[in-house]
């Protein structure tokens, strides 16, 4: 049963990518998983856990070679316009328009999605305020350091006013200031407007203090999920890298078994 609350929900998703003729590889194993409207859930586990894999998957980037992915109550393969509508991507690897100004690259995104350009000039006003941007907005982003782009690219994410966020490594690059302003953002969103922010990250402490829930993904398998404060205590750890670390290497972790 999808509930209005459950805005993401996987049933058996396996996604299997073909190398050559005979080695396959498969990013994603039967993995089931609810997200509920107004969460802000992490994935994390080791490169090429399938973290990117899963979210092109719930964006309708890539097909699932089996089971289902619903977004918004809609299943991905069938309604995919509907879904893109109504959700934001902040790609690991994005594509982001080096000749347009850093304004110009939200409005353009923004246009795409048919915002009309009134509301698109003030949320830009806003986010490049908020991204600590405002002074470069009329600069190619073509002079931008990587982690300025990133900046940009998290705006632009933001520009659509979208019900769901999907972020692959939002603060990967970006100085711990500005990943502290990231962070805060999406905490706002996540608790002033419901909105349901995904987001993938190799840094434990970001997960603790931003994500209400946390997914560990490890060759393709969802191994554990729940609250960080929650599996530190179900599996009797420190913290969520002795958990992490215990789970993915398979060398369990030090403090246990589950209760
Ligand atoms: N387009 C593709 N074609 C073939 N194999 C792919 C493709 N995309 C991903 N893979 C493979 O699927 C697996 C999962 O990759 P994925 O990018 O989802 O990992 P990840 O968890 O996001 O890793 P990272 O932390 O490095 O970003 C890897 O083995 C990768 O090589
Ligand atoms: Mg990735």
């Amino acid at each position: 049963m999808i509930t209005d609350d459950v805005v993401i929900k996987t049933e058996g998703l396996t996604k299997i990518f073909q190398k050559g003729k005979k080695r396959e590889v498969v990013a994603l194993d039967s993995v089931d998983l609810e997200i509920s409207r107004g969460e802000v859930f992490g994935l994390i586990g080791t490169n090429g856990a399938g973290k990117t894999t899963l979210i092109r998957v719930l964006v309708g980037l890539l097909t699932p070679t089996e089971g289902k992915a619903y977004v918004l109550g809609k299943e991905v393969t069938e309604d995919i316009d509907y879904i893109r509508e109504r959700v934001g991507l902040l790609p690991q690897e994005a594509g982001i328009y080096d000749r347009l100004t850093a304004r110009e690259n939200l409005i353009y995104y923004g246009g795409l999605y048919g915002i009309p350009e009134e509301d698109l000039n003030e949320r830009a006003d806003t986010l490049l305020e908020i991204v600590g941007l405002k002074d470069k907005e009329d600069y190619q982003v073509k002079g931008f350091s990587g982690g300025m782009k990133r900046k940009v690219l998290v705006a632009r994410a933001l520009v659509i006013e979208p019900e769901i966020l999907f972020l692959d490594e939002p603060t990967t690059a970006i100085d711990t200031l500005g990943a502290r302003i990231v962070r805060n953002l999406l905490k706002k969103l996540s608790s002033e407007q419901k909105r349901t922010v995904i987001l993938t990250t190799h840094d434990l402490n970001e997960v603790k203090e931003l994500c209400d829930r946390v997914g560990i993904l490890n060759e393709g398998k969802l191994i554990a999920v729940g609250k960080p404060s929650e599996l530190e205590e179900k599996f009797r750890a420190a913290n969520l890298e002795e958990v992490f670390t215990g789970l993915v290497t398979g060398e369990g972790v030090y403090g246990g078994a589950e209760p």
